[in-house]
């Protein structure tokens, strides 16, 4: 859900907003030289190729409206899942933005409860397949 996946490319966007000192993420990643072990984007990159068959699918959902971790890093990861031929789908939620991938899944009565939840349960249907 509005995910970071590189951890570099999200520093670059914090750096562009002045916000990197005050950002947990560097902090919570003991600095830049981790950034790469602790990144989706290169774990995977890492992986041979029976541990790729064996990534579970993947949904991302991402606002447009985003700009505490810009819709990019989806759309960047998704390419990049894609490439691997790994599983996944791609949510592109118009108009919200980082605050209301949380807060609206909070209460039914939230603007964006329904259109999140629904691609949720979507997905949760083809899950099922999966399995059956
Ligand atoms: C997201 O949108 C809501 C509703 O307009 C607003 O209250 C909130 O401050 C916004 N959050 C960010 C991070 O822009």
């Amino acid at each position: 859900l509005s995910g970071v996946y590189s951890i570099m490319d999200h520093y670059k966007h914090e750096k562009v907003r002045a916000v990197e000192y005050v950002s947990t993420m560097h902090k919570a990643m003991d600095g830049v030289e981790n950034f790469d072990y602790y990144s989706p984007t290169s774990l995977l990159k890492k992986l041979n190729e029976d541990q790729l068959k064996r990534v579970p699918p993947v949904v991302l959902l991402h606002g447009t409206n985003d700009i505490i971790v810009p819709v990019e890093s989806s759309v960047k990861f998704s390419e990049l899942l894609t490439a691997l031929s790994i599983r996944m789908s791609l949510y592109l939620i118009p108009k919200m933005n980082h605050t209301e991938m949380v807060t609206d899944l909070m209460a039914p009565d939230r603007h964006f409860y329904h259109t999140v939840y629904g691609c949720i349960k979507q997905e949760y249907s083809k899950f099922q397949g999966y399995v059956d």
